[in-house]
């Protein structure tokens, strides 16, 4: 919950920033979901489009019904989102259920946005050893066999880094990124990798050690893309 009409000036410099460089543009994709709020106004502003535009969350419901204050995917789409964050682990502690996730993305699909979908474990899951059985519940009860993988992108986020400024062990983190790319394969019943993020206190010191770790295709960046120079000297030092 960050953002005013007045923040279209970082999504503007990152958008100058990838405009300017080819090559960064040409391998990378950037996301920017932003309030619901904004998307519209951001979206008729951003010319010429270097970067996607998506959205927090939104309703289950892939039909208009009494859901007073909700949002849904179809709304989203018009306003001009192609992608939707799912089951952040801050939605999920307000009580929404894998089940539910599950809907969302049904729906999200349904109106052919992609899925941005969060999954990890907390901190009491993570000391009892339960991550990867965590993590395996948290796939199977939200994907459904026939779940389009082009479309979903998974975010490995464990609840204890999400703005806490700890990041996992590099062992823990190839682990758990690899045991998801397996589980996803497993369930998807397919041979097609998933492209799997890491979120959780990245910033432009602490990238250089993710940079190391190929498995990793991309990262979910929160507080930090509240600054577009933190924002871009992420995507700096990753390359450096
Ligand atoms: P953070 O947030 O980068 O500030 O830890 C990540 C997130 O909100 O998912």
């Amino acid at each position: 919950m960050f953002g005013d009409f007045k923040d279209f000036k970082i999504i503007k410099d990152v958008n100058s920033f990838f405009q300017k460089s080819e090559k960064l543009y040409k391998n990378n994709k950037i996301i920017m979901c932003v309030p619901n709020t904004l998307i519209h106004y951001f979206y008729k502003k951003l010319y010429p489009k270097f970067i996607f535009l998506g959205a927090q969350n939104c309703h289950h419901s892939s039909q208009y019904g009494p859901f007073t204050g909700s949002i849904n995917s179809s709304m989203l789409k018009k306003a001009g989102a192609k992608y939707i964050i799912i089951g952040h682990s801050e939605n999920r502690k307000e009580g929404e259920s894998n089940e539910i996730i599950k809907k969302k993305i049904i729906s999200s699909h349904q109106q052919n946005l992609n899925v941005i979908f969060c999954v990890g474990e907390t901190i009491k899951e993570k000391k009892r050893n339960k991550t990867f059985f965590v993590l395996k519940k948290q796939l199977k009860e939200s994907l459904i066999k026939k779940s389009d993988l082009s479309k979903i992108i998974i975010a490995y986020e464990p609840v204890w880094s999400i703005g806490t400024n700890k990041i996992p062990k590099i062992n823990e983190l190839i682990n758990a990124i690899s045991f998801i790319k397996n589980e996803v394969k497993i369930l998807l019943k397919t041979q097609k990798t998933p492209i799997v993020l890491y979120g959780g206190s990245v910033n432009n010191k602490n990238i250089s050690l993710f940079s190391a770790i190929p498995i990793i295709d991309g990262f979910l960046i929160g507080g930090a893309s509240q600054s577009s120079k933190k924002f871009i000297d992420i995507v700096k030092n990753y390359y450096k």
